[in-house]
């Protein structure tokens, strides 16, 4: 799909990062724009984003409150999505929306673990059975799963558990792939593509917390505390010794720098993105970091989680150490 004007898309999670960068770019080529986020805050933010930018003439944007992980709110999200767009079809899913957490089945807690896996793959699963009917009425379409380099690569570092959002994002890789067979042989005019980013420099690692503790405010409360002190644990780290306050400005400071020292930016990768679904691409790694493992893992996938391997992947993609 090379011409996006008078198109509809739409982009779950575009209350920030790479979703809110994709929604800017998009109407800006003339296309109409349904985004969900669990933050209201967040899309508020994105029109305003857009708003500044100069919205094109009868370029429609229309914010939806719903958790992708829950069927009621995405079904809700899809009517309300074919009521104020007054249309029965999509030309664009982008199912982007996801959270961090969940790293350790042993030492993490069920709930946190299970919220992980249920947006990261229940919010693309979900999402794309509500959307299909939209995406089949209409006369061309593309299914975008944002997917991660953790859907080929299970890890962040060797003594990083990672485990809720790998299995997730494995599994999204493996839906969207599977799909290529089944789409053309039961909906051959809808395209897909998994999209992988390497590291990208948004606000996931505050907004998981967030997510993960049930607030849309800024503050640092307790329970998102004691999840990183988990989290610390699970590492073989001891944060007995730290005061709330010295978590609570650890986790600002790391949250800063995910942003600052990424190899790629929100902006960067969502034009990596867009331009990769106007070539039709199936995969889209996002970032030199992504190219780098995604060749390494290739080269040698049984040393993969070997910390000599992540030593030398780290060095070649510039990944700062404590990331
Ligand atoms: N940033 C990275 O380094 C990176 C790398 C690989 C993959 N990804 C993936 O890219 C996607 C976008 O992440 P981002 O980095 O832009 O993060 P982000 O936190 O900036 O944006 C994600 C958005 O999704 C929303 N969201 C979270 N849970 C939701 C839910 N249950 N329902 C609806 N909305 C929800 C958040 O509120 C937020 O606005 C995610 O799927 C993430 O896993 C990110």
């Amino acid at each position: 799909m090379k011409d996006l004007s008078g198109k509809l898309a739409v982009v779950t999670g575009g209350g920030s990062g790479m979703g809110r960068e994709l929604v800017r770019l998009l109407v800006a080529e003339g296309c109409h724009v349904a985004m969900c986020d669990v933050s209201a805050k967040g899309m508020a933010e994105t029109e305003s984003v857009c708003q500044a930018a100069g919205l094109p003439q009868g370029v429609r944007i229309s914010a939806h409150i719903a958790d992708v992980s829950n069927e009621a709110d995405v079904l809700r999200f899809r009517d309300e999505v074919k009521a104020r767009h007054a249309t029965d079809r999509i030309h664009l899913l982008f199912n982007n929306a996801g959270i961090g957490g969940g790293g350790s089945l042993i030492a993490v807690d069920r709930k946190e673990w299970e919220r992980t896996f249920n947006i990261v793959w229940g919010g693309v699963y979900l999402n794309t059975r509500a959307f299909l009917p939209l995406l089949q009425a209409a006369e061309e379409a593309h299914l975008v799963n944002t997917s991660s380099i953790n859907g080929f690569w299970a890890s962040v570092g060797p003594d990083t558990p990672h485990t809720a959002y790998s299995a997730a994002k494995f599994a999204v890789k493996g839906f969207t792939e599977a799909l290529i067979t089944d789409f053309r042989m039961n909906a051959p005019h809808i395209k897909v593509s998994v999209v992988m980013p390497g590291h990208i420099g948004t606000a996931l690692r505050v907004n998981s917390l967030k997510v993960q503790t049930g607030t849309d405010e800024d503050e640092i409360g307790a329970a998102a505390i004691a999840q990183l002190r988990n989290r610390m644990r699970s590492m073989g780290q001891d944060p007995s010794g730290l005061t709330d306050e010295q978590v609570r400005t650890m986790l600002l400071e790391r949250a800063k720098r995910f942003v600052a020292d990424a190899p790629t930016s929100a902006a960067e990768a969502a034009q990596i993105i867009l331009d990769g679904v106007k070539q039709d691409r199936l995969r889209i790694l996002v970032g030199k970091d992504a190219e780098l493992i995604d060749s390494m893992v290739r080269a040698d996938p049984d040393h993969a989680y070997e910390p000599e391997f992540y030593d030398r992947f780290a060095a070649g993609a510039g990944w700062y150490a404590g990331r």
